[in-house]
């Protein structure tokens, strides 16, 4: 089967100096446009404008973004501050930071601190390809639990595929395994406004794959799983705190209560990077405030709401641990889902 991963970000060494590449996520669709950046302001402007986003990549993004810094000779605490605090909410970009930092000042900074910034860099994104292929693996063996008999019709939220990842994705690698296997009969795509990441973004993944897929505005959620059409939700997640609660893109919690309602599975994947142990539980868990316009303009210069307009615009939402049916993580599926499961998963070596 051809491999239609994208790459979501790439480290460059042109002469010039070394630069963090990033395929610029607002553009797409419609186009495929590199962004270079050379600097950490840049990184920090692109990781702010959503040009690169989604949990697992925000963490490659901060740890390459401080091996940018130590190799062009930039302050990297400083570096390391401005990255790690460019967006609140997904755990793995802060961690992503700490492991490069840590590296960094491991070997003594200088030279030899920038190698093993980019180096750890580099293992981490090994790792989150590494984590991909077993999600896909265990999320795939969980829908055959849950559902015997294939012909799943999936329902996600946002954008959880190759464009999060530097791998195969979360959510959308389990939907793909299941698309591979002959067994997807439908993906249902919530467009995700503001940002319509599900629009925008899994849908372009989607069509590469050659998925049976439809879109859908996220107020039609509900009659679709009136109408009996949704065997599974399966989303991605930003922070999940130590009780279980899941912090993922705003009008996830909404799906978990209409699945609840329908009786239908409502399963999270992650992997176990994006568990804050630190978070003892949803309210500890920092949403992300943007900007009003996002909502009140269909897209940046296109006002829809009258001008003036106040707008809410919480990037995330927290969905209750009594709402999520699985946590599928790299090490294993928690299930159901509770503080002393989600511990002892996590606490597992990858060996076993
Ligand atoms: O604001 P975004 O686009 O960065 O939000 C991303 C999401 O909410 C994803 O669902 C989440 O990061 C999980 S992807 C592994």
């Amino acid at each position: 089967m051809a491999d239609l991963t994208l790459p979501a970000l790439r480290w460059a060494e042109p002469p010039e100096g070394p630069v963090l590449v990033l395929l610029d996520q607002t553009r797409l669709p419609a186009q495929e446009v590199e962004l270079v950046c050379t600097d950490v302001p840049g990184l920090v402007g692109a990781i702010r404008s959503l040009a690169v986003r989604g949990a697992p990549v925000l963490g490659l993004a901060g740890a390459y973004g401080v091996a940018l810094a130590a190799a062009r000779g930039y302050d990297v605490e400083e570096a390391a501050r401005q990255l790690a605090g460019a967006r609140p909410t997904a755990v793995n970009l802060g961690y992503g930071v700490r492991r490069a930092r840590e590296a960094y000042l491991a070997a003594g900074g200088g030279a030899a601190g920038a190698a093993a910034a980019l180096a750890e860099a580099r293992a981490l994104h090994r790792e989150d390809a590494e984590a991909g292929e077993r999600l896909a693996e265990f999320g795939h063996e969980l829908l055959a639990e849950l559902m015997p008999g294939g012909g799943f019709r999936l329902l996600t939220h946002c954008n959880t595929g190759s464009l999060v990842s530097g791998g195969g994705g979360t959510a959308f690698a389990v939907v793909r395994a299941a698309h591979r296997a002959g067994e997807l009969r439908r993906l249902w795509v919530g467009e995700t406004r503001p940002l319509l990441q599900g629009a925008r973004l899994t849908a372009y993944e989607a069509a590469r794959e050659g998925m049976p897929y439809a879109v859908l505005a996220d107020g039609a959620a509900g009659s679709l799983f009136a109408a009996g059409e949704v065997d599974a939700v399966l989303i991605g997640a930003d922070r999940i705190a130590a009780d279980g609660s899941v912090a993922n893109k705003v009008g996830s919690y909404p799906l978990a209560v209409l699945a609840r309602h329908h009786d239908v599975p409502f399963v999270v994947v992650a992997p176990v990077t994006t568990v804050d142990p630190e978070a003892a539980d949803g309210s500890a868990i920092p949403v992300e405030q943007r900007p009003g316009r996002e909502v009140t303009e269909v897209r940046p210069g296109v006002q829809v709401a009258p001008v003036g307009a106040q707008a809410y615009n919480p990037a995330f939402d927290v969905t209750p641990p009594e709402l999520v049916t699985a946590i599928v993580t790299d090490l294993g599926v928690v299930s159901p889902v509770d503080r002393g499961n989600l511990a002892d998963v996590c606490s597992r070596s990858r060996s076993t």
